[in-house]
């Protein structure tokens, strides 16, 4: 396993849902979960997301605290982490409001997704595009990748198709988990880890290390029990 440390930094509602039935429908404004996202966030070398996620909501998460961004240079780290998305198809519109944030952008994609990709040229000048793969994403090249080029600390944003390739490559050390006081229902509604799921004796278990509570809202920290 590598020495790099993975967190799940996610947010579902009491009923286990990290959105409603139609994924762009605006969620309600959330200062405390929002602090908290930013809090992880500004701990990490590079966020991953997955291509749904970005597609839904066009842009990726920035720090913007003065005392975190503070903290950021003192360890040594760039204003921003680097944002890295997950990507096999890499059928992501160049006019995506991510592509022109003003950030450092990777994109994990694989060699079927560049060859069907009709405009490799213009998106690779918006991203780096890195083939970790044929058709399948390969997990323990990506984690190589990352810790040649001095990536300590990812933070994984979701959502629940790459939260699942993650648990499934063993990859996950932590997960902080944001239980939003609310119920969205449906049960087309992702959850926080999708794909196939687990057979209850083969399911990754965890232990709780910590647990805050702000008004009505939980936010829970697990480890993943190895
Ligand atoms: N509440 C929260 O905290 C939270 C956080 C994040 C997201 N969300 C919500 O979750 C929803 C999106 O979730 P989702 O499950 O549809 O999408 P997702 O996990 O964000 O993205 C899925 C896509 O990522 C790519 N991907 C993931 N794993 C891959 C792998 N191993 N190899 C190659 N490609 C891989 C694929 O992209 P291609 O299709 O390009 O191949 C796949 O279709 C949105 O509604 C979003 O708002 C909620």
């Amino acid at each position: 396993m590598s020495a790099i440390q993975t967190t799940v930094v996610l947010a579902m509602t009491a009923d286990g849902k990290i959105s409603a039935v139609d994924p762009k429908a605006p969620r309600e404004s959330d200062p405390d979960d929002q602090a908290h996202v930013e809090y992880q966030v500004s701990f990490a070398d590079l966020i991953l997301v997955g291509a749904g996620t970005i597609r839904a909501e066009g842009v990726t998460f920035t720090i913007r605290n003065p005392e975190l961004l503070a903290a950021r240079k003192v360890r040594g780290q760039s204003p921003q982490p680097i944002t890295c998305v997950v990507s096999g198809s890499l059928d992501l519109a160049l006019d995506l409001p991510f592509l022109s944030q003003d950030i450092e952008r990777w994109i994990f994609t694989t060699r079927t997704g560049l060859e069907r990709n009709s405009d490799t040229t213009t998106l690779q000048k918006l991203a780096e595009l890195i083939d970790l793969g044929d058709t399948d994403l390969d997990w323990d090249r990506a984690y190589s990748l990352m810790a040649e080029r001095g990536i300590n600390k990812v933070v994984a944003l979701g959502g629940g198709s790459l939260t699942a390739a993650l648990v499934h490559a063993e990859r996950i050390d932590d997960w902080w988990l944001t239980i939003w006081p609310v119920i969205y229902g449906g049960k087309h509604a992702p959850s926080p880890v999708e794909g196939e799921g687990f057979v209850p004796y083969a399911a990754p278990h965890l232990q709780l290390v910590e647990t805050r509570q702000i008004g009505s809202e939980l936010f829970l920290h697990y480890r993943t029990l190895k």
